[in-house]
């Protein structure tokens, strides 16, 4: 046992830790590897693209072709009116629509059933529509989702101008997002098509993933006066797809999303829709627009919000569903906020990982390092390696601008836990296993040595203990502290990562993990130890911690487009009450909270009364103190009156004097002080000791 406290095991990793180490960074790194099927199917695709665009340019040229338009029924439009009235032209002086959203859309959907409606205003309209469909083949093979269940579209989208018609259309393409109310279910689209600036009007076709929209069918969707114009530069647009695909090939470069096409188990939409004018004249939205897209510093006009409105049409599945003022976050916007929201993360991770080297610079006696809980350090930990993974797998999965910039606080997290906080809990369990083993061995401390029978404080284990005890132990024994810390983090983490995402599970458990304070307010009270951590240290470790849930969870318009959630407030106010109690644990007492009969450990008393010395004797010592090797005298005026023989010294100031240990070896009260802060094993036998 001494030999863990004293020399500390040598530092390299055990066998069993450097396997869990690199089971870890596996698993944060697993992902999928570059397919050589997909280089074939590239081509594949290549070759069909290009049989479509012949196919299509003869079709516009009124040549034989087997190319024909889907063309939507004349029952569309009455029943589209219904969900989407048509806006009057607008005023370029008063207001104006934006002219590129690329970037994100975020807004309610509303389902429903074309089949089965009752409505008066639109059931007749929805009955015309679907009349020839055959529902039960197209719904046949198909996985059930809870289409009832609908509550979200969310959708990311690109523009680029139109060849030919730069500046009456543009192309849009992206994915589209249905999210179900039930735990985080949805199902994923992708969308092509074309939107009107001057009117702001969108015709997109939305395929279920993994089907690449056919856009020569977009000429069906839009009203009659843009037809023809659209057929020709959906014709461009093919050659312009073909020639990116080409070089994509040619340079052996593979797109999961065209080499990889599947037959998806969903329904294929059309979606109509339009943007809500803003109320900006149209010059001052140019300017606006243009500063967006390069900042030259010039002031403008405050953003408008962008709002859209949209109905998503399924005539083989009999689905309508409605979007109701979803709104825009335009990409070079979101940049602007992720940067912002970076610095903002590296200032918080700097300030931890100070904090954090300032406290293990200062406890580095064991005597300080045996107050403080492991666990608080182990939460910490979690939280750490959770952001690590969460900042390193949004960087990686969004592939874009914002991968470098997230990766950084990934980094400093990463830092932080591997390099800090795990050392740290291995330093704390080394330093604090002998005396573990004490509380084990002994659970109820003897509170006060009468001098008479010894007590036998040893290792050794009563054969009765409890069995999980006994595991625990064997635990010990069997795996060193450092793959130990590793065990406790990694478990935690997966606990953590298995969790669904539901927001009010998810806040519990961050208030779970933001109780880092808890497993040190314990020990204060347990041990009836105080100033474990700095004062600073545990103030600036719990705002900067608190910003990461704040910025997710109160921000309204965050990165992560996560609905605010006032339960959030719950957590902050949850980690300031246990800052105030750390803190009141300082000042008033490490059991301040706790009712009298509830302080059930008692704090080792050191100074007991011990018979007065003989006053015949040549010297009025107690004995020698075995750290200076002077004689512990008590000064004769704390003795008591007479010096009556075989009394016990009652008066405190004499008994703060001497400590007697448990082990009954008897020291000044100061030498065992200076003894303490370095070493907590008696100097004599080297039984651990208790605080003093
Ligand atoms: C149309 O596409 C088919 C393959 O789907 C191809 O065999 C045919 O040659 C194409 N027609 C024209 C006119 O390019
Ligand atoms: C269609 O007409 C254009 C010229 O108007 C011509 O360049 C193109 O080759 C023609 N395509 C086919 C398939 O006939
Ligand atoms: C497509 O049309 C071409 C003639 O333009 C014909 O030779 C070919 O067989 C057709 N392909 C299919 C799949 O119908
Ligand atoms: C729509 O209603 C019909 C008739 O009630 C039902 O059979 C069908 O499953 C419903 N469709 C969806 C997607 O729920
Ligand atoms: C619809 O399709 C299914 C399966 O393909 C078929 O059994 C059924 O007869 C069809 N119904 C009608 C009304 O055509
Ligand atoms: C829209 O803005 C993005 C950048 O935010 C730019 O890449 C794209 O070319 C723009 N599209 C059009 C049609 O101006
Ligand atoms: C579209 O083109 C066809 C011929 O290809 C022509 O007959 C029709 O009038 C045009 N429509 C519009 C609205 O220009
Ligand atoms: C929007 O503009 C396009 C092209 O100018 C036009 O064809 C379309 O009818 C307009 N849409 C609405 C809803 O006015």
């Amino acid at each position: 046992m001494e030999v863990a406290a004293t020399t500390p095991a040598p530092q390299t990793r055990s066998s069993f830790s450097s396997l869990l180490f690199i089971t870890f960074v596996l698993f944060l790194m697993s992902g999928n590897g570059d397919d050589p099927t997909a280089h074939l199917q590239m081509r594949d695709s290549l070759r069909s693209l290009v049989h479509q665009r012949s196919n299509y340019t003869a079709w516009l040229n009124g040549t034989d072709s087997n190319f024909t338009l889907a063309r939507e029924p004349p029952s569309l439009r009455p029943l589209l009116e219904v969900f989407l009235p048509n806006h009057p032209p607008i005023n370029s002086a008063t207001s104006s629509y934006y002219h590129n959203i690329t970037g994100f859309l975020n807004g309610p959907a509303h389902f429903n059933n074309l089949t089965s409606s009752t409505s008066e205003t639109w059931g007749s309209l929805a009955t015309a529509y679907i009349k020839d469909v055959n529902l039960t083949e197209s719904w046949s093979g198909q996985e059930k989702w809870g289409w009832t269940d609908l509550e979200r579209v969310s959708l990311n989208i690109r523009e680029h101008k139109a060849k030919g018609f730069e500046d009456s259309m543009n192309f849009l393409h992206g994915n589209l997002e249905l999210i179900s109310r039930e735990k985080g279910s949805s199902t994923d689209f992708q969308v092509a098509g074309i939107h009107f600036p001057s009117n702001g009007s969108f015709y997109a076709l939305v395929e279920p993933n993994g089907m690449i929209p056919d856009i020569r069918h977009l000429s069906a969707l839009v009203p009659g006066d843009a037809q023809n114009n659209t057929a020709y530069a959906v014709g461009s647009e093919l050659s312009i797809r073909i020639s990116k695909i080409q070089a994509m090939v040619d340079a052996g470069v593979t797109d999961p999303d065209i080499s990889s096409p599947t037959s998806g188990g969903s329904c294929p939409f059309h979606l109509y829709g339009h943007l809500t004018p803003s109320l900006v004249s149209a010059y001052l939205m140019e300017e606006l627009e243009h500063e967006m897209e390069d900042p030259e510093g010039i002031t403008t006009v405050s953003r408008p919000p962008i709002v859209f409105n949209g109905v998503l049409i399924s005539r083989p599945c009999g689905i309508l569903i409605e979007i109701k003022d979803a709104t825009g976050l335009r990409a070079d916007r979101f940049w602007r906020k992720t940067t912002t929201y970076t610095g903002f993360a590296i200032l918080a991770y700097f300030i931890l990982l100070l904090l954090l080297v300032r406290q293990m610079e200062i406890t580095q006696t064991p005597a300080a390092i045996s107050k403080i809980s492991r666990w608080t350090f182990a939460l910490q930990a979690v939280i750490d390696s959770y952001a690590f993974v969460f900042h390193i797998t949004i960087g990686l999965v969004s592939n874009n601008r914002a991968t470098l910039s997230l990766v950084a606080p990934g980094f400093l997290a990463a830092i932080l836990f591997l390099v800090f906080e795990v050392r740290y809990i291995t330093l704390t369990h080394r330093i604090q296993a002998p005396e573990d083993a004490l509380v084990n061995a002994q659970p109820t401390p003897t509170t006060a040595v009468n001098g008479e029978a010894p007590a036998s404080t040893g290792g050794t284990a009563p054969v009765s203990a409890p069995p999980s005890r006994r595991i625990a132990r064997a635990l010990n024994q069997l795996t060193d502290p450092e793959s130990k810390s590793w065990m406790i983090v990694l478990l935690l983490f997966v606990l953590v990562v298995q969790f669904p995402m539901s927001s009010r599970i998810i806040i519990s458990a961050i208030s779970m993990l933001y109780s880092f304070w808890v497993p040190q307010i314990v020990r204060n009270a347990r041990r009836g130890t105080r100033k474990a951590l700095q004062k600073r240290y545990v103030i600036g470790t719990s705002a900067a911690r608190l910003f990461f849930p704040l910025y997710v969870y109160a921000c309204p318009e965050n990165v992560l487009f996560m609905e605010t959630n006032e339960w959030i407030w719950l957590v902050v106010a949850w980690v300031w009450f246990q800052v105030l109690v750390l803190l009141g644990q300082e000042y008033l007492g490490s059991s301040f909270f706790l009712p009298r009969g509830w302080v059930t450990v008692q704090i080792f008393d050191y100074h007991p009364a011990l018979p007065v010395p003989d006053p015949e004797a040549p010297e009025q010592s107690l004995g020698d103190c075995s750290i200076c090797m002077d004689a512990i005298v008590v000064p004769t005026e704390l003795l008591p009156g007479g010096g009556t023989k075989g009394g016990l010294l009652m008066n405190v100031a004499a008994r703060r004097t001497y400590a007697l240990a448990p082990c009954h070896h008897l020291f000044h009260t100061s030498c065992l002080e200076q003894w303490l802060a370095i070493k907590n094993i008696c100097p004599q036998c080297r039984r651990p000791l208790p605080p003093l």
